[in-house]
């Protein structure tokens, strides 16, 4: 324990996304099925203990942000206690760690001022849609109110930068672009583009109906000047200012132009299990050792470092031989 954790292609890794549910409030198409999926056993999920267990060996390890995600990260109950613990830990530097969250926003206003209070420094809120019928159609659930009501709430607050994500999709909400930019602006919120990825459950993935980055410069630059914002560092997001600056919007290319080279990312799913990738086969499973009454901190670390270890220098979502993960989106974390 100490090390930090280098893979075999050099990537550092500093960032920590922890699912805590895979249950959600809504049923995007391009994520679970209608009726929802298999959930999770109640048994198999992380316990608070568990979860801190886990983040305080990760961060002496070097990670520095942890992220919370689901499913719906608000659906879990502790969600509060969860993010006060993850916020007391300290990184191996002794500096503070950052807590963000990602969520679809839905009873966000009323779950804020405790999150706050418990020390989350940031929230990223997913927003497909502005238009009633086809945030219906799209999520499964007429809730596009509630999800308004959340982002309002966090543009109220002092948690800043505020991103909205959008996952772009052709003949879905292509002609909705500019609003979206114009909307997050107006929140002094950062919208970023996501292309869509093969990680829906149903597994419809359909690369024609993925609206590509290049795709989405092009309608943003029938309004805006754009120009690219140097030093990405590990971001998933390409940035760009919009007339000059000083705000910008993001584009999330996972697929047509991955940044795998620069990802500095693990990921523990509600169930305990390690991943080194969005798209791996692979899972390091954690469960037996967290609740290996006997077992040390030095063998918590040791799979942490075998899942490092086992990273591929990316993904191969663009190979002919590609296969989707066996979990959806829900259960990976986003
Ligand atoms: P920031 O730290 O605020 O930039 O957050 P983030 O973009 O890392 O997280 P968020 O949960 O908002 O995710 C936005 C989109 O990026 C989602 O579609 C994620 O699936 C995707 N994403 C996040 N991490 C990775 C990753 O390691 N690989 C890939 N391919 N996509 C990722
Ligand atoms: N491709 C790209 N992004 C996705 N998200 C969920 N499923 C997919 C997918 N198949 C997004 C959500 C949320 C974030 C966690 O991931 O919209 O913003
Ligand atoms: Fe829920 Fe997020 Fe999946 Fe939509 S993408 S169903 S909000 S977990």
């Amino acid at each position: 324990v100490g090390d930090p954790l280098v893979d075999t292609h050099g990537r550092v890794h500093r960032d920590l996304r922890i699912s805590l549910t895979d249950r959600c409030s809504l049923r995007c198409t391009y994520c679970m099925p209608e009726q929802g999926n298999e959930w999770l056993a109640r048994t198999s999920i992380l316990t608070l203990d568990e979860i801190e267990r886990v983040a305080r060996i990760a961060a002496a390890d070097g990670i520095s942000t942890f992220r919370l995600t689901g499913g719906e990260p608000l659906l879990r109950r502790d969600l509060p206690e969860v993010v006060a613990r993850l916020a007391a830990l300290r990184g191996r530097d002794g500096a503070p760690v950052q807590i963000a969250m990602t969520t679809n926003g839905i009873g966000l206003g009323a779950a804020l001022p405790a999150l706050i209070d418990a020390g989350l420094s940031r929230v990223n809120i997913s927003l497909d849609t502005l238009r009633r019928d086809r945030f219906r159609d799209l999520t499964r659930r007429d809730r596009l109110a509630d999800v308004l009501d959340g982002i309002d709430a966090a543009a109220a607050s002092a948690l800043r930068p505020l991103k909205i994500n959008a996952v772009a999709m052709r003949g879905v909400n292509d002609d909705e672009l500019v609003d979206l930019v114009e909307f997050a602006l107006a929140r002094d919120a950062q919208l970023r583009f996501i292309e869509q990825m093969p990680l829906d459950a149903g597994h419809t993935w359909d690369r024609q109906r993925m609206v590509t980055r290049d795709e989405i410069l092009a309608t943003l630059a029938t309004r805006w000047d754009l120009t690219p914002v140097p030093g990405r560092g590990g971001a998933p997001a390409e940035r760009f200012l919009l007339d000059g600056g000083p705000v910008s919007v993001g584009i999330i290319a996972s697929v047509t132009a991955p940044f795998c080279g620069a990802c500095d990312r693990l990921r523990l799913t509600a169930d305990g299990q390690l991943r080194n990738c969005l798209f791996s086969t692979t899972e390091y499973d954690l469960l037996p050792v967290l609740r290996e009454p006997a077992a040390s901190d030095d063998a918590i670390d040791r799979m942490l470092r075998s899942c490092v270890h086992g990273k591929l220098p990316g993904h191969a979502i663009n190979d002919p031989s590609f296969l989707q993960p066996a979990r959806g989106m829900n259960a990976i974390g986003g």
